[in-house]
């Protein structure tokens, strides 16, 4: 897949890596996915925008990295920024976790929770932190939940409920 936008991409270090951004790209394409909404905008986004034709929802609870998102995003119509507290109950193809910053035993685990009600397919970020990992359990721990870790340089934790999904299983073997 042909990338636009991953040279011109400032990788934070609280975002997804430069070598998960493909993975990401590639994920968006292989499930046909249209309809999105995250939690924390950032590299994130611009890895899901290496596809066309897509409409973004993203959350930020952080009012200076809400400001930052909306300017950065602001040629892109199809991105809409909102705050973490304006969350609406939607229905999309998928649903991306990495926000808000850790914290507490079990870290987005509300983020996670809204994740449920709005798809059948979501992914949550950092899965292999002690305080992502407690998430995963609570997650799995509701009806028809499952998880699959990929062993990213972060870990990337992809849930479903009777879902099928494919990505590239490939891309962080050693
Ligand atoms: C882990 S960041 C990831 C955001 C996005 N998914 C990405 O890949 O860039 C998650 C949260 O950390 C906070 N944050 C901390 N440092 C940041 C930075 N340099 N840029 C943007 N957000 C930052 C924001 O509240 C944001 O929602």
């Amino acid at each position: 897949m042909q990338l636009k936008y991953i040279d011109d991409v400032v990788f934070a270090q609280a975002a997804i890596c430069k070598s998960e951004y493909p993975w990401y790209a590639d994920f968006i394409s292989r499930n046909q996915i249209k309809k999105i909404i995250e939690f924390g905008p950032g590299s994130s986004t611009w890895a899901f925008l290496e596809n066309p034709g897509l409409e973004i929802i993203s959350y930020e609870p952080h009012p200076k990295w809400y400001e930052t998102a909306l300017e950065t995003f602001k040629d892109f119509p199809n991105v809409t920024i909102r705050h973490f507290d304006e969350f609406i109950v939607e229905e999309a193809d998928f649903v991306h976790v990495d926000s808000p910053p850790a914290a507490g035993d079990f870290p987005r685990l509300e983020s996670c929770q809204r994740a449920m009600q709005c798809s059948t397919l979501f992914i949550m970020h950092d899965a292999k932190r002690q305080g992502e990992r407690n998430t995963s359990k609570c997650i799995t721990e509701e009806d028809g939940w499952v998880c699959e870790l990929v062993m990213s340089n972060r870990g990337i934790a992809i849930f479903n409920k009777n879902r099928e999904y494919d990505y590239n299983r490939d891309m962080f073997k050693r």
